[in-house]
């Protein structure tokens, strides 16, 4: 299959949503990271995702929407607290996890009974979903365990010739996905920590949520957040986590240092962010560069206070204990 990239504009917007249409996937921008999306009531095109991707049938999907009455097409109950979370933080980059509604095919909830919305934050994402008219499923547009693209060129990398079209919107301004907020519970569950504080969230509610961590002890977690399984955001390099005192012993190849200080160790290339913002920005797009300059080792050190910690310690942990 040919892979067309197009600039984003108009007319591609109106292939795009054609292409939903007759059952196709696309690959597209939203404010966190691209997704690849298919029309979340075609069961046969969301396989199609599962396939380009080569993601496990078992890992089920956000689905995205653009209006309110598509919510009501895709779930069959919004708890009263919620309301408060979609005000505040909609369109944004909290994906809410809610009982499905019968119209959702088993494929994009992989056979369990909720289903994960969001709606994006992003021009190009709501104008390819309000032009199909219909909300689309869509996961991260990688190929399942690579790191999450932020750049149609990191799509076209993994995906080139699985996948018809990718709409070129630039960079995309969040660069982590988004938080995951499983609100069917009296007390919500935060599942990923992602382009939304928990204390922002709090902060919405008036009351403390749990992570999925502690939730484990009461509720079965594999059932309840089935992507925390896998292996994820990984390079070919190796990654550590550093900080601290703990300085790196080994005497490595080829090295890099990400983070926002001066690295106390030798290595080959440090990459230093102005924030933990601009280290969310960057730091997938980083792990790709770096890949392909054949640097071995990355050293990553987490910023150990401000926003967004909970979300970059937990990216750099999956990707650390990816197996090489
Ligand atoms: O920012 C984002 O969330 C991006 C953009 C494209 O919207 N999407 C994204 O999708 O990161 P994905 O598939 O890579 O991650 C979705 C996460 C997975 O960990 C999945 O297991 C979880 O959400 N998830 C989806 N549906 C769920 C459900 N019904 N119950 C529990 N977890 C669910
Ligand atoms: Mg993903």
């Amino acid at each position: 299959m040919e892979t067309r990239l197009l600039p984003a504009q108009a007319e591609s917007i109106h292939t795009a949503a054609d292409l939903l249409r007759q059952g196709e996937v696309v690959a597209f921008p939203t404010e966190t990271v691209y997704g690849l999306g298919a029309d979340a009531f075609q069961a046969a095109a969301v396989q199609k995702i599962f396939l380009a991707k080569g993601r496990p049938t078992d890992n089920p999907l956000i689905v995205h929407i653009a209006a309110w009455e598509q919510l009501e097409r895709v779930v069959s109950a919004v708890p009263p607290d919620t309301q408060m979370l979609m005000e505040a933080f909609w369109p944004g980059p909290l994906t809410l996890i809610f009982k499905k509604s019968e119209n959702i095919p088993d494929s994009v909830t992989a056979g369990g009974k909720t289903v994960a919305v969001r709606w994006p934050d992003h021009q190009i994402a709501q104008r390819l979903i309000l032009a199909a008219e219909t909300p689309i499923a869509a996961p991260s547009a990688n190929m399942s365990g690579r790191p999450s693209p932020t750049t149609a060129e990191h799509v076209l990398e993994d995906l080139n010739g699985k996948v018809p079209l990718i709409l070129d919107g630039g960079p995309t301004p969040i660069g982590v996905e988004s938080t995951v907020l499983d609100v069917t519970e009296k007390v919500p569950i935060l599942l990923r920590a992602g382009g939304i504080d928990r204390e922002d969230i709090e902060n919405v509610l008036h009351k403390q949520i749990v992570q999925a961590e502690s939730a484990s002890i009461t509720v079965s977690l594999p059932t309840r957040s089935p992507g925390t399984r896998y292996r994820h955001y990984a390079p070919n390099a190796r990654v550590v986590l550093v900080g601290g005192t703990s300085h790196p012993q080994e005497s490595i190849d080829s090295s890099a240092y990400l983070g926002l200080n001066t690295p106390q160790f030798s290595v080959t290339t440090a990459v230093r962010y102005r924030d933990s913002t601009e280290m969310m920005q960057r730091l997938f797009h980083d792990f790709r560069e770096l890949d392909k300059a054949g640097i071995s080792t990355f050293f990553v050190e987490v910023p150990e206070h401000g926003p967004y910690r909970e979300a970059l310690l937990d990216r750099v942990t999956r990707a650390s204990q990816a197996e090489k």
